[in-house]
């Protein structure tokens, strides 16, 4: 197992590219799934996430090719339609081949993926979503048996739940409604960018789809669909981490290959802080030379803060002077990084789903842990701010999210290696 070690106390200064987006691309690889023919993903970030969804195509019969960051994916005539236990449980996302397969082969078999470290996280959108469209579902020896005797007809439906909408299930169910006999509507549907991306792939394969981006999502279902060739769009997590890691350390970088108008709430609340964010085409410059000021954050379902930058954003507000408030209200139990921190010298103090942020003057250098991708990554900002080393385990976390991440902050003047354990 490898670690990150960093030198605190640089400023970041330079410019780096953005990668894919790893949460565009895994529902989209597994949207490949829905016809025989040969797709063309391009831009797929080079992710032990991606790894994980190639390995699952794999074993339900796909040809997979990877050259350049183009993967080439060869379903074939007839899929194996399970997914087994071992690869639902190591990546959750897994779960969105549930909707293709039971659309192509009328049958699927999903392992249930569990809870994880931010929270419960169910799947019961998913299901109600793809039993609208006629599918029996049931739950069997920890697997999601689903069954459509006939084709899945198309029909109308509400896909909320009690924390709003959900990306994945929303992918899920119009990867479903894309072979369904006619036509779908989805309300509460999720607006997150990954979802626009995933139905622009869909409308490359032959299905007609309007709304993406929206509350309501309407796709109306097609006999059979064509193989594509697709780009992912930039990865605006990761975007976000290099610009709060910009704005935390005083610098000045230039983040190259983004999509300005995805880090809208981000950019509002790094400029409420007083750091200074510029955005011309597809890059953004963070620059920062006053002191930071206290912020408030909420996150919400897109447009709105993403919880995905929730743990980041803390970071910052650990050594921003005077008191601020995040409360997270997509999964109110995502603060494993919060003792960490601590341990590093924050003050951050919780209070049901919020975090109360008392900013001190100086973090010092820790041995640290989390066993979530975006706690490390707070984790990793806080030591480009700390005093002395910080050395960041189970790089793993890190590695399924963020390519090439020692290089690109190396590149921007951070003192940071990778060492085995
Ligand atoms: C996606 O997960 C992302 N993963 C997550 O990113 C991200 O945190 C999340 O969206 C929210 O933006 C991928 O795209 C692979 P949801 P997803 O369904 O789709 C509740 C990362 O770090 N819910 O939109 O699984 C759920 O518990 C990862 O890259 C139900 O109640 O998230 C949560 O409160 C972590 N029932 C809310 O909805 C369901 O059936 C939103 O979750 C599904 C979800």
């Amino acid at each position: 197992m490898d670690k990150l070690v960093i030198e605190g106390g640089r400023k970041l200064k330079g410019e780096v590219e953005i990668s894919g987006a790893k949460n565009s691309a895994l529902p989209i690889l597994a949207a490949s799934l829905l016809t025989e023919e040969e797709s063309i993903i391009e831009n797929v970030p080079n992710l032990r996430d991606i790894w994980t969804m190639v390995k699952l195509l794999h074993s339900l019969g796909a040809k997979i090719h990877y050259e350049d960051g183009a993967l080439s994916v060869k379903p074939g005539k007839a899929l194996k339609p399970v997914a087994p236990y071992k690869l639902v449980s190591t990546m959750r996302a897994s779960v969105c081949v549930l909707g293709p397969l039971l659309a192509r082969e009328g049958h699927a078999e999903v392992s249930l993926p569990g809870g994880c470290v931010i929270g419960p996280r169910p799947i019961d959108l998913h299901l109600k979503g793809l039993r609208s469209l006629g599918a029996q579902i049931d739950i069997q020896h920890g697997y999601v048996i689903a069954k459509a005797k006939r084709k899945l007809r198309g029909t109308e439906m509400f896909l909320g739940g009690s924390f709003g909408s959900s990306v994945l299930a929303t992918g899920n169910v119009m990867m479903a409604a894309a072979l369904a006999v006619g036509k779908t509507v989805i309300e509460n549907a999720a607006c997150e960018p990954e979802v626009v991306d995933l139905a622009q792939f869909l409308k490359k394969m032959g299905v007609r789809i309007h709304g993406e981006g929206s509350p309501r999502i309407e796709i109306d279902g097609v006999k059979k669909l064509v193989g594509a060739r697709h780009r992912i769009i930039p990865d605006r997590i990761e975007t976000g981490t290099y610009m709060v890691a910009g704005a935390m350390t005083g610098g000045d970088v230039v983040i190259r290959k983004a999509v300005p108008e995805h880090q809208n709430a981000l950019m509002d609340r790094l400029a409420q802080s007083g750091v200074k964010v510029e955005r011309i085409g597809n890059v953004i410059r963070v620059r920062r030379t006053g002191r930071l000021r206290p912020v408030d954050v909420t996150t919400l379902p897109y447009p709105g803060f993403p919880t995905d930058l929730q743990a980041q954003m803390m970071a910052l507000m650990s050594v921003t002077p005077g008191i601020s408030v995040i409360t997270e209200k997509i999964y109110p139990d995502r603060f494993i990084h919060v003792a960490e921190l601590n341990r590093m010298g924050s003050e951050i103090f919780l209070e049901g789903a919020s975090a109360i942020v008392h900013g001190v003057k100086h973090l010092s250098g820790a041995p640290v842990t989390a066993s979530d991708l975006r706690a490390s990554a707070a984790l990793l900002l806080a030591g480009l701010v700390a005093e002395g080393t910080t050395e960041v385990h189970r790089v793993y976390h890190l590695d399924r999210g963020y390519e090439k991440i020692e290089e690109k902050f190396s590149q921007l003047g951070a003192r940071m290696r990778r060492e085995k354990e």
